[in-house]
């Protein structure tokens, strides 16, 4: 057999880790403030989420799709379970009065202009987050970048925050330009975020060991849309990640840079929470589009 089969078979992929009383992996032991918090990120029937990224601004400005947040994503809120944006955004854009559950970007730092983007900081304080009733915040973990030490230390300091006020952290694994993506990678950069006590974890799809990233990590794992793919491909990206064990997507450019934003949306959701095939959720895609 070959070597890489046998360290497949290491991970137990199709072996669920147990949760007892709790419906999100690893998740159990928490306290009932932050496990109330994950249950409204989380769909607790599916175990699952379809949380919208519109961050991209804290570094990246006014992103295609993102010029008008107000226009372009509020009616898009319904459709998802949890929206993951700036305070900035929060504050200036987003209705008080919605019930959505919001998930905080907490890092910044260097902007697009900038050749190493691991140079971050924490740019908010938890006391904001509870301000602004956050259901959780999320920070970049660049493992393996120029400032390493410096964003796990960043998200460490955030998760001790986050334990004193019952709101779970987020960490993202941050892939610098010139990594190679892969399992191996992705294992180990979701692992250290885990150890190091993020509540779940955002990271990247990859083709080939995917089973192994979410199996090694003890916590829920979030699948990252990255660039903005044709429809159907991304569709079955979320399909693969769902059924190779990530607890739901958070993705942003694949969803509001589509042509129809609403059924791409309403496709992702049937895949995330019905398990949809990607072929039957392109079709609803394409039956949806004519609303757009
Ligand atoms: C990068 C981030 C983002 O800023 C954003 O959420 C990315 O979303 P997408 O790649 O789906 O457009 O977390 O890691």
């Amino acid at each position: 057999m070959p070597e890489a089969d046998k360290e497949g078979e290491r991970y137990s992929a199709d072996v669920p880790q147990q949760s007892p009383g709790f419906f999100l992996k690893g998740s159990h032991q928490l306290d009932w403030g932050m496990k109330n918090r994950l249950a409204s990120t989380f769909n607790p029937e599916t175990g699952r989420t379809v949380m919208l990224a519109v961050d991209h601004g804290y570094f990246q400005g006014p992103t295609t799709g993102l010029e008008r947040i107000d226009l372009s994503i509020l009616p898009l809120l319904p459709s998802c379970d949890a929206l993951f944006c700036t305070r900035g955004i929060l504050r200036s854009v987003v209705p008080a009065s919605s019930q959505k559950p919001m998930v905080l970007r907490a890092s910044g730092g260097p902007s697009i202009l900038r050749e190493e983007l691991s140079d971050e900081q924490i740019a908010m304080d938890m006391d904001d987050a509870v301000r602004l009733n956050a259901s959780g915040v999320g920070i970049q973990v660049f493992i393996g970048g120029e400032h390493e030490t410096r964003s796990v230390h960043n998200m460490t300091k955030l998760v001790d925050a986050g334990l004193r006020v019952g709101i779970p952290v987020m960490g993202i694994t941050a892939v610098g330009k010139t990594m190679v993506r892969d399992a191996k990678y992705f294992r180990l950069a979701c692992r250290i975020i885990a150890e190091l006590g993020a509540q779940y974890v955002k990271t990247y799809y990859v083709e080939e060991g995917f089973e192994t990233v979410t199996a090694s990590c003890p916590v829920p794992v979030v699948m990252a849309g990255g660039k903005k793919l044709p429809e159907l491909e991304a569709l079955t990206m979320a399909y693969n990640a769902v059924q190779q064990g990530a607890a739901g997507v958070d993705m942003g450019r694949n969803i509001f840079q589509s042509d129809a934003p609403k059924a791409m949306i309403a496709a992702v959701g049937a895949v995330v929470h019905q398990n949809m095939k990607p072929n039957e959720a392109f079709d609803l895609y394409r039956s949806l589009r004519t609303n757009k």
